[in-house]
């Protein structure tokens, strides 16, 4: 094999060379990471039918793939954390054996890249050399692959001083499971329809992943690694790998506030990291550091500290327009690959909520013809757009920090139509943990399943803990312990809805009122009352300049607490703990008990209009 002379790393040529093996690709290819090695493997793929180039003066650098119909989403069912004992998984994950499941790949992967060429993928999560960050390199049969990594992540050359003769890595191994006998023609977007495997070996910090080609199924340097491996380096070494986007508040005053939210897939995060503030806030200044993933580190001075490990966006492009979400519209104005969008006759692309009235023709996400009122949805409900990080407008100035940036508060929120308020603070850091690990939402398209079904996901974790739920935390609960000063925790909705299924909040900019009552909190300058579940604000305790026509009913209406509702949803609670009963915190279960003697002290339908 021809290794590149600037590659001085025994244990990582090995590792490729017995890859290469078992895998059988016709080629190796070591990537740079280079412009000339992204467009040519873009022009390739424009050859070869994966990539459609979209028009050159309203899309520029953009192109369009469109995925094979079976291939759309995150298989959760057919993700695996294969630690030595299965209750280092936990009653959550799917678990098979090591050795067992090693054997099953050994025989899958062997000639598996038969016809196609073997990619090495060097990547580092986080800014080059921060303390914050960890290197994986990725081997991919997959072209599209390898040019989503290079906008995803930090990849290139420079990955391979960092790691010297013999730094760690995180060897990742993908392949789209369908080889090509000799002179058959390839299919726009290989994939194996039948046979899906996404594999995590979590003492050994490695990754396998068979069959499919999209999204986090494939770039493994996001949910694979950055948060199914490092959650579980970061339980080993005390810091947090989280589900989180991270944004930066700036006052009037200049004070800066940096946040950090976890919503579950498709609930919001991308919007809310990129908020842009009502007209009457324009004196508040909202920046991004990421919008998906965080990883967040003690500092010297004990404070947490958090990093992005991305360096892109691979964001939903459904509902995403010039009014949810202009810096993300900016963000997409050029160097972007879109999956599953659809197309307009000129080559530029469209999605569900881009525009109010959808153009009269369009070639839809499987090719065909589509027309306004033709039953079918154009773009499939989970495509995306993969961009630069730093092409939105809102990207904060320390978004590279090696450093990170300090963390002063947590929110996380659920996708509820019911039940949960529109924002409280939870009274303790013990009680916030309870409050995150006991969060519901309704069920999206980003994994394939069924959609809309409530559903437990403790962090908004659920599919991407790598270890034990309720071994996670625990975790949590100890770095409450071991701080000084923790961050506050909050909780909130966007989502409730009324009789007639409207949202009752706003949303998108709107956020900003509550996201300012959360700053202030943490500034210690902001009143709240005491509910049954945690503090809350008052209709006069939040800003709605500008906002003339809410009334103080509607408000308390988005914050009112159901007794009968919460006593389901406690039940709810309960069965999650008993799924995870051989780890779960004991504090739970005596937070479980507050919350239900305060339940069961209020009023059947507690509002502040009535109990204050
Ligand atoms: P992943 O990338 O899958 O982890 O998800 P994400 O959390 O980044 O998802 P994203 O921000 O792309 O969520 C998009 C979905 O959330 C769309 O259905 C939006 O309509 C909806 N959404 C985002 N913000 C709001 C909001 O403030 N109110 C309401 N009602 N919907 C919102
Ligand atoms: C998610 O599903 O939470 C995503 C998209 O961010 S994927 O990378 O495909 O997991
Ligand atoms: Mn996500």
């Amino acid at each position: 094999m021809n290794v590149p002379d600037y590659i001085r790393h025994p244990r990582l040529i090995s590792w490729v060379t017995e890859v290469a093996q078992l895998t059988a690709p016709d080629a190796v290819h070591w990537c740079d990471g280079s412009q000339e090695e992204y467009d040519r493997l873009c022009e390739s793929m424009v050859a070869s039918g994966t990539f459609r180039r979209l028009h050159p003066e309203k899309r520029p650098g953009s192109f369009l793939a469109l995925s094979d119909p079976s291939d759309v989403a995150r298989v959760e069912d057919r993700t695996f954390i294969c630690s030595r004992r299965r209750s280092d998984a936990g009653p959550t994950n799917n678990w098979v054996d090591p050795r067992e499941m090693k054997e099953t790949l050994t025989k899958l992967f062997a000639g598996c890249m038969k016809g196609r060429t073997m990619y090495v993928i060097p990547f580092s999560m986080g800014p080059l050399g921060s303390p914050i960050s960890h290197i994986g390199i990725e081997l991919t049969d997959s072209p599209y692959v390898v040019v989503n990594m290079r906008i995803m992540t930090r990849m290139g050359r420079k990955v391979y001083d960092l790691l010297g003769e013999n730094g760690e890595f995180v060897p990742a191994l993908h392949s789209v499971g369908m080889p090509l006998a000799a002179g058959q023609k390839d299919v726009p977007w290989p994939c194996n329809p039948t046979t899906k495997y996404i594999v995590h070996f979590p003492e050994e910090r490695s990754i396998w992943s068979y069959g499919s080609g999209y999204g986090g199924n494939a770039l493994l340097g996001k949910k694979c690694f950055a948060l199914r491996i490092a959650s579980v380096m970061a339980r080993d070494e005390g810091w947090l790998a989280e589900h989180m986007l991270i944004l930066g508040v700036e006052s009037p005053q200049g004070q800066k506030t940096y946040v950090a939210a976890a919503f579950p897939s498709a609930c919001g995060k991308t919007n809310f990291a990129m908020l842009i503030p009502p007209k009457s806030f324009n004196d508040w200044k909202i920046t991004t550091i990421g919008d998906d993933i965080a990883w967040i580190k003690p500092g010297p001075d004990g404070k947490l500290y958090a990093i992005n490990p991305e360096a892109g966006y691979f964001g939903v492009a459904p509902g995403t327009s010039e009014k949810t979400n202009p810096n993300a519209m900016a963000a997409i104005a050029r160097n972007t690959i879109f999956t599953n969008v659809a197309v307009t006759p000129d080559g530029d692309v469209w999605w569900e909520g881009m525009t109010k009235t959808p153009p009269p023709l369009l070639t839809d996400w499987q090719g065909k013809e589509w027309t306004p009122g033709c039953g079918r949805p154009a773009a499939h409900p989970n495509a995306r757009f993969t961009a630069p990080a730093a092409q939105c407008p809102s990207i904060d100035k320390d978004w590279e920090n090696p450093d990170g940036v300090p963390i002063s508060a947590f929110i996380f929120g659920g996708r509820r139509s019911t039940t949960v308020p529109l924002v409280m603070q939870a009274f303790n850091w013990n009680f916030g943990v309870y409050l995150a690990a006991t969060m519901g939402s309704e069920t999206t398209a980003a994994a394939a399943g069924a959609v809309g079904e409530v559903r437990r996901d403790p962090f908004a974790m659920l599919p991407f803990c790598g270890y034990h739920m309720a071994d996670y935390f625990n975790h949590w609960l100890q770095m409450g312990r071991s701080i000084y000063n923790p961050p506050r925790i909050f909780s909130v909705n966007w989502f409730r809805k009324d009789a007639e299924g409207n949202f009752l909040w706003p949303g998108y900019g709107e956020n900003m009122r509550v996201l300012k009552w959360v700053v202030e909190r943490v500034h210690g300058n902001a009143f709240a009352i005491e509910s049954p579940l945690g503090w809350m604000p008052r209709y006069e305790d939040m800003d709605w300049t500008g906002w003339h026509d809410i009334t103080q009913h509607q408000f308390y209406e988005l914050m009112s607490i159901d007794r009968e509702l919460w006593k389901k949803e406690i039940l709810l609670q309960e069965e999650l703990f008993i799924r995870v009963y051989d780890q779960l915190p004991k504090e739970f279960i005596l937070m479980r008990e507050m919350l239900l003697s305060q339940l069961w002290r209020s009023p059947e339908k507690w509002d502040m209009e009535h109990d204050a």
